[in-house]
């Protein structure tokens, strides 16, 4: 054979062995092509090195440098299929292809629970009323949640089943000296002193009065508790919204119209308001206060003018200054506004009731 014919070949064979190698999709295809190529035995450039016997004797060392780039040259090609296929990962050898063209799995986005939305929004219309918002403990003590609102000891408020108590017994260990030169005497004095899950959100007026000078426009959201059974309109947690006004001249007709601008912007239309003469030892006149729904009254909560009684506990002077009270159900707001018709919904977690919100 002649140089050109077995030049030629070798060219041929780098060719298509460059093209085996480069497309072989997976292991498998890639070890079959090897096998074509470079097999030990079979393999077609053991073939075509076969003819370099029959190349000339001078041809020879050109035939033969060439045949041993070739080889190179086909075990880099194989190499390079190698690294292309092992970087792919596992699963282009085996198992389903990644499909980028499938719809993703949708993901889950959490929301505000609707009580939590409903009180962000009533503090925002307090808000723009002109009212701060004010806190206080969910455990209370007797003077804030009974005394200091003018509910004495006597009261059927004060039931213990009415009320969530807890006792607390606080130790104290008093020393004195006797007057009259006797030896110390030191006394352990058991103070018990009862302490309660707040009833009602009217706690917060006497807690912030305390604190500050009239005048005084706060509004207090939160938890309040009563031994009630749970049912469609009771459960014995649930949240309240207070208002409290207090400063000089304060009178009923700023109460009725606060709780109607209220009203008004909650229910985003004109809302009237009706009162109904009722009883809180707190507040003196005392109302019930009805809105109108839908030409329906429903009742919306408890208001009044602050009695002068709680205001002295607290230090204000009732000669100088007056104000308003009014405390609502939250949950009652938020249900009639969404027609929810149980009140224990809101407190299942189900997200099928959740997630409309
Ligand atoms: N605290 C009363 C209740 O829980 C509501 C109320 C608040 C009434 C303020 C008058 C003034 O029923």
């Amino acid at each position: 054979m002649s140089l050109a014919p077995f030049l030629a070949e070798l060219d041929g064979l780098v060719a298509d062995a460059g093209k085996a190698f480069a497309s072989a999709a997976d292991a498998a295809a890639l070890e079959a092509a090897r096998i074509e190529f470079l097999g030990a035995a079979k393999g077609r450039l053991k073939a075509v090195q076969k003819g370099l016997s029959t190349v000339s004797k001078e041809d020879k060392p050109a035939a033969g440098k060439r045949l041993n780039e070739v080889k190179a040259q086909l075990e880099a090609d194989f190499e390079a299929a190698k690294a292309r296929l092992a970087s792919a990962g596992p699963a282009t050898k085996t198992g389903p292809q990644f499909d980028p063209t499938l719809p993703g799995k949708p993901l889950r986005v959490g929301r505000l629970h609707p009580l939590s939305q409903t009180i962000d929004e009533l503090k925002d219309i307090m808000g723009r009323l002109g009212f701060t918002v004010a806190d206080g403990p969910e455990i209370e003590d007797e003077w804030h949640n009974f005394e200091a609102l003018n509910i004495p000891g006597e009261h059927p408020a004060r039931d213990p089943l009415e009320n969530f108590y807890l006792s607390v017994a606080q130790g104290q260990v008093e020393s004195r000296k006797s007057k009259d030169e006797g030896p110390d005497i030191r006394r352990s004095t058991f103070d018990v002193r009862p302490l309660l899950l707040r009833s009602q959100t009217s706690t917060v007026q006497i807690r912030v009065m305390e604190r500050q000078p009239p005048p005084v426009r706060i509004t207090s959201l939160g938890r309040v508790y009563r031994p009630d059974a749970a049912d469609a309109t009771h459960y014995p947690m649930f949240h309240q919204i207070e208002g409290l006004l207090v400063d000089r001249h304060v009178t009923m007709a700023d109460l009725k119209s606060v709780l109607r601008m209220f009203a008004t912007s909650y229910l985003g239309k004109d809302v009237h308001i009706r009162f109904r003469p009722s009883f809180f030892p707190f507040t003196e006149p005392s109302v019930e206060a009805d809105m109108q729904w839908s030409d329906r009254w429903i009742e919306f909560g408890g208001a009044g003018m602050v009695d002068p009684n709680v205001l002295r506990a607290v230090g204000y002077d009732p000669e100088e200054v007056s104000g308003f009270a009014f405390g609502l159900g939250i949950e009652r707001l938020c249900m009639r506004r969404h027609g929810i018709t149980d009140i224990r919904e809101f407190y299942k977690n189900d997200v099928r009731f959740l997630e409309q919100f």
